[in-house]
């Protein structure tokens, strides 16, 4: 996944840029760069590594144009060097690009354009985009033209940004990947998401598939990139701040977003009934139910699944999205998908969605971003109340999917006040387990976790869900190998693993399973496991004991919180960057 942002108005843009595609890093760090046109050239900077610390005043004080893109990549064709880094440019330097997604056919394109005398200086699949405009602007009077007739000989996902500095236009265009529109009163902006821009305007378009925008100091045009028929797009106003898009004065977006998990659950008592109705009818017309998405929403809709076994008497099959290409031929006509995605853009889950309702099948969508792809191809959406989640890792999106769970569940027993309640009791508990005292006590646990080689996490039922997400931070964090199992495999082979000091995560409860998890506990203890009881009430085989209240099928809303911390203070410890792990995108946008 990679970030866009792009600029034309009356003002130099150079630092719209800059700003922006610091706020979009979280999409991909490998390296980035800028392009703008000014006095009919095309200036351009590009580097390896992240932004964060260019300083555009002293680093590159003559740099300008109000007709600007800038991009920061995660590679996925041709390695992280600065040749490969975007923007492109055509041979005659009059066309620059920049691109989010794949040209799946590149090299077929390439091989022709290169017989036509096309000269390429990098590996990367989007060069080709550059070069393919120019080829067709030597028949085509209008940019516009030439992209239209360059995208139709693509095959593969984008979101552009395109410059071209004799027509001194820019043109954004989408398929697959999200670009968004921005209307602002000293000019126009695009990017891959709205923070890039939010400092600037809050007032937006997100381009629809197919959909592109000829931006013109005069104006903006959009455009259906097929039929070239010009279209009438709604103007969304934005409702979040540009704190949202800021750390709120925390060190890190990780513990900036966990600590708004208590305002997370509470907006998310607040959600409007109508939408759940929706959800509803789609959940109660179903013949079967799916939850199809990928890691941490995955494990949110595994959540889902037992609470709407639990509460409802619901069989919902869980399946990843990854995955479900491989049962995909089992999807039926009066079937149900429901899709969890914090990002709405993560190819697998669009895919699991086209191939269902090509069956027929209808598809529910748990998603966080207004406007983003999922949303706007579900049968029917939920927003999740998580705000903008800036951090690579999902902490304040999974309470705001499990917690969005429990209000569809109450509202399908017909009684929503039973979710809204819970949830009132949830946010009490986590915000107790938010206070300083207790951060300082979970701080001193992750040092001394911070050195380990594995950590496990065992839970039971409604809690096994937790145990997967618990490790999955841990992983994705601290890059400590980390591993959740139910209760019930543990004696099927995961209890070879356990040996003297290795640390096990046990989310207890005080219900009828409380006997059984406490068994497990004691069978890893008694192989000398450092025993952590994350539950209702404590018992003599935890070593440490973290409390959290009791509130039944709820209670893994709350309890989660505890090992969203850990994870986050081990990778301190470990002097890790929690908002930029290692490998890892914000959203997987490629399959
Ligand atoms: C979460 O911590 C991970 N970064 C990752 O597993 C993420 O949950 C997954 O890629 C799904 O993303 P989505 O919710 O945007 O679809």
């Amino acid at each position: 996944m990679c970030g866009i942002v792009g600029y034309l108005g009356k003002e130099d843009g150079a630092h719209v840029i800059i700003d922006g595609l610091k706020r979009l890093e979280y999409r991909g760090y490998d390296s980035w760069g800028i392009a703008a046109s000014n006095d009919g050239k095309i200036d351009i900077h590009k580097q390896v590594g992240k932004i964060g610390g260019f300083d555009l005043k002293r680093d590159l004080p003559a740099f300008h144009g109000n007709i600007c893109i800038g991009h920061t990549r995660w590679a996925t064709h041709g390695g992280v060097t600065e040749k490969n880094s975007h923007p492109h440019l055509s041979c005659d330097k009059r066309i620059a690009v920049v691109h989010n997604g794949i040209v799946e056919n590149y090299q077929e394109l390439k091989t022709e354009l290169e017989k036509k005398g096309h000269k390429f200086v990098s590996q990367t699949d989007t060069e080709v985009l550059a070069h393919l405009i120019e080829e067709k602007l030597k028949t085509k009077k209008e940019l516009k033209d030439a992209v239209r007739a360059s995208l139709k000989e693509v095959e593969g996902s984008y979101a552009l940004g395109i410059i071209d500095r004799e027509q001194k236009i820019m043109i954004g265009a989408r398929l697959g990947s999200p670009l968004v529109f921005g209307l602002g009163k000293d000019g126009f902006y695009l990017g891959s998401d709205v923070p890039a821009f939010l400092e600037f305007t809050n007032k937006v378009i997100f381009l629809g598939e197919h959909e592109m925008v000829e931006v013109k100091p005069e104006g903006y045009k959009i455009i259906n990139i097929e039929s070239g028929q010009q279209i009438k797009s709604k103007i969304v106003k934005i409702a979040w701040s540009i704190e949202d898009a800021e750390k709120g004065g925390q060190p890190h977006f990780m513990i900036k977003e966990m600590l708004e998990q208590p305002m997370v659950v509470d907006k998310t008592v607040g959600t409007d009934p109508t939408e759940l109705e929706k959800a509803a009818k789609l959940i109660r017309k179903a013949k079967k139910i799916y939850v199809v998405a990928c890691g941490t929403a995955l494990h949110a809709g595994l959540y889902g699944a037992y609470l709407l076994a639990q509460n409802n008497d619901l069989m919902v099959q869980p399946i990843s999205a990854g995955e479900f290409p491989y049962f995909g031929h089992l999807i039926k006509k009066n079937d149900l998908v429901i899709t969890v995605s914090q990002s709405g853009e993560t190819a697998d889950v669009l895919g699991a969605v086209r191939s269902a309702q090509a069956a027929g099948a209808k598809v529910l969508a748990l998603v966080n971003v207004l406007g983003s792809s999922l949303m706007r191809l579900a049968d029917g959406s939920i927003l999740t109340k998580a705000g903008s989640e800036i951090c690579v890792l999902s902490t304040k999106a999974y309470v705001s999917q499990q917690a969005m769970f429990a209000m569809l569940s109450a509202h399908l027993n017909g009684k929503p006040e039973e979710g809204k309640k819970a949830l009132r009791a949830i946010k009490k508990d986590i915000k107790t387990i938010l206070e300083k005292d207790n951060l300082k006590k979970i701080r001193k646990l992750a040092k001394k976790l911070s050195g380990v080689p594995n950590i496990y996490a065992l839970g039971r039922g409604i809690n096994y869900p937790n145990s997967l997400e618990s490790c999955l931070k841990i992983k994705e964090v601290s890059y400590i190998h980390a591993e959740g199992f139910a209760g019930g495999d543990l004696k099927h082979g995961p209890i070879a693993l356990i040996e003297k000091d290795v640390p096990v995560l046990v989310f207890s409860t005080n219900d009828q399973v409380q006997k059984e998890i406490i068994s497990n506990a004691m069978e890893v203890k008694a192989r000398g496991a450092y025993v952590i009881g994350i539950g209702p009430e404590n018992n003599q085989v935890f070593e440490e004991y973290l409390p959290v209240s009791a509130n039944g099928f709820y209670t893994p809303i709350a309890s989660i919180v505890y090992s969203q911390l850990i994870a986050y203070y081990i990778a301190l410890e470990k002097q890790l960057d929690p908002d930029k792990p290692r490998n890892l995108a914000k959203s997987v946008t490629v399959k």
